[in-house]
């Protein structure tokens, strides 16, 4: 098959075409011809070396958002047949293919059906963010209706269905953006304020929309020292979650507020091939959200081709894309 892979770590240049064989797949596999995938942070990590311990073998086939079409079942494999549609979040991390090929192996608890009125490349951008989302606000913070929620990010991919899915229980959403295009944008999402962070400290809108309470719950999609802003907007024994949280900080706030904190970790089913059944499971529960009218992908204008896969990277890597960046299945130019 044609695939688009890596033989070593490194920038945008480091793919490569390549004719790789078809894989085999087990009892509780099944073969996806790939139709689309879309770029996560992860996949550019993986790419540039920075998280070497979780990438697949040389020559590696990177992205683990995949949207396409059935090819063959494993013998245990009853949920699906061929020449369904299906979605999933499935590979492009140690010991499991990726998505840039002609087709990919995904473990059937992994995958659900995709939602009918989308198109491949919309649904290629839904997988990992979902799942991220949904472990992060409904199983950790387990948000009410009535709860103030504050999202991190509001137009990023993690972030523009956690304003979703926040809205769909019946929280009041505020979600932090950087300009008044993509205020515009989590306002159409559902959000019920838009707050421009670069506009507005921390003090400034805890005061103004929570009478200095704080937020009930705060989604920080961005991390690292921004926690830092996360603690402060979260009220008294409130809860934030965090999916990114590498770094060093200061947990003074946490212990003097009472707060919890939860860290989403989305590919551990993956790694650690634990409870992956979830996951299909979350996508299933996505997929009829999404056919109810609560959930629409934030789809970037510009469409890319899996032989542009470099390009596609550096352009998300420039911070100036806007909304998930899907990449079509095709390998010549
Ligand atoms: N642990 C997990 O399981 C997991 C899963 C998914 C993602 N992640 C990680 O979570 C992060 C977000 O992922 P994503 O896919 O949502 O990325 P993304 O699409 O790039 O979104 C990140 C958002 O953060 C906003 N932002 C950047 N700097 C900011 C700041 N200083 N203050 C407020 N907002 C800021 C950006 O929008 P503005 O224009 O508004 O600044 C952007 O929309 C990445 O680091 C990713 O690796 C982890």
């Amino acid at each position: 098959m044609k695939a688009i892979a890596i033989e070593q770590f490194g920038d945008k240049n480091v793919f490569q075409p390549m004719d790789i064989s078809i894989p085999c797949i087990e009892a509780n596999q099944v073969l996806i011809r790939v139709a689309a995938t879309s770029i996560n942070p992860v996949d550019i990590k993986i790419r540039q070396g920075l998280v070497a311990d979780i990438a697949p073998d040389f020559p590696a086939i990177l992205h683990g958002d995949v949207a396409g079409v059935i090819e063959a079942v494993g013998n245990e494999v009853t949920k699906f047949k061929v020449g369904d549609e299906v979605y999933g979040c499935a590979g492009g991390v140690k010991g499991m293919g990726g998505a840039l090929a002609e087709y990919m192996v995904a473990d059937v608890d992994l995958i659900a059906h995709k939602p009918k009125s989308l198109s491949m490349l919309e649904t290629a951008t839904l997988p990992l963010v979902s799942i991220t989302a949904w472990e992060g606000l409904i199983d950790r913070a387990k948000v009410q209706a009535g709860q103030k929620v504050l999202i991190y990010g509001g137009t990023g991919g993690v972030g523009h269905i956690a304003v979703q899915l926040a809205k769909w229980v019946g929280a009041e959403v505020y979600a932090t953006v950087s300009s008044e295009e993509k205020a515009d944008i989590v306002l159409n999402l559902g959000a019920d304020v838009a707050i421009n962070y670069r506009q507005t400290s921390v003090e400034e809108f805890v005061a103004e929309y929570t009478n200095d309470c704080g937020f009930d719950i705060v989604f920080d999609t961005v991390g690292n020292d921004n926690l830092q802003n996360a603690f402060q907007a979260a009220k008294l024994n409130g809860t934030v979650i965090s999916t990114v949280s590498l770094s060093k900080q200061d947990l003074t706030l946490l212990h003097s507020k009472g707060l919890t904190l939860h860290l989403v970790y989305m590919l551990i089913p993956m790694l650690w091939n634990s409870n992956r059944t979830y996951h299909g499971q979350i996508l299933s529960r996505v997929a009829d959200l999404v056919e109810a009218g609560h959930v629409h992908p934030l789809l970037n204008s510009k469409l890319f081709s899996f032989i542009d896969v470099g390009t596609a990277h550096a352009y998300a890597e420039s911070g100036t894309a806007t909304g998930k960046i899907a990449l079509k299945a095709a390998f010549n130019d």
